[in-house]
């Protein structure tokens, strides 16, 4: 039982934090994703995007900052269907007047559940937690 208690926190800590809709974390939901899927092109900002997305850099290229590749900002807090990353990541940039190849480039998508994670984050007002 003891380890159970232990456990529980550890694994749903993020979770615990409110009650309401299930608050997403950037630093343990998001940042594993653009570590896994995303900084072996993106991690200094020299590279092509201009955006450095390795951990401790991330949120400050991302939140309110404006795209290079047209108008919109990269994200725009509450609101992920005008936040060009999300538009990247589903490949529908293009349709809105945006450049170059769905993200990651050459990979496969993001899965549905990364992509919802994503989103929610960006509707919860895309805080840097
Ligand atoms: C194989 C290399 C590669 C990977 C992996 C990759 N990108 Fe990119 N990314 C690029 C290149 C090259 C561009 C610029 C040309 C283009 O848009 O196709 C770019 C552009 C972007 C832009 C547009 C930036 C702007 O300001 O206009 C975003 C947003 C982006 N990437 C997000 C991501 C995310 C998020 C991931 C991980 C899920 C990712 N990329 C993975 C190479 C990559």
């Amino acid at each position: 039982m003891k380890h159970l208690i232990i456990a529980l926190p550890i694994a749903f800590g993020a979770l615990s934090a409110a009650h309401a809709a299930e608050p997403v974390s950037f630093a343990k939901d998001i940042v594993p994703v653009l570590k896994s899927r995303c900084v072996m092109c993106h991690l200094t900002g020299q590279e092509p995007g201009n955006m450095k997305l390795a951990p401790k850099a991330a949120h400050a290229a991302l939140v309110g900052v404006k795209a290079t590749e047209m108008a919109l900002n990269r994200v725009e807090p509450g609101k992920p269907d005008e936040s060009y990353l999300v538009l990247k990541l589903d490949g529908t940039h293009v349709a809105a007047g945006g450049t170059g190849d769905r993200m990651p480039t050459g990979g496969a998508p993001l899965s549905a559940e990364q992509m919802a994670t994503i989103r929610a984050w960006i509707e919860q007002g895309a805080p840097n937690n």
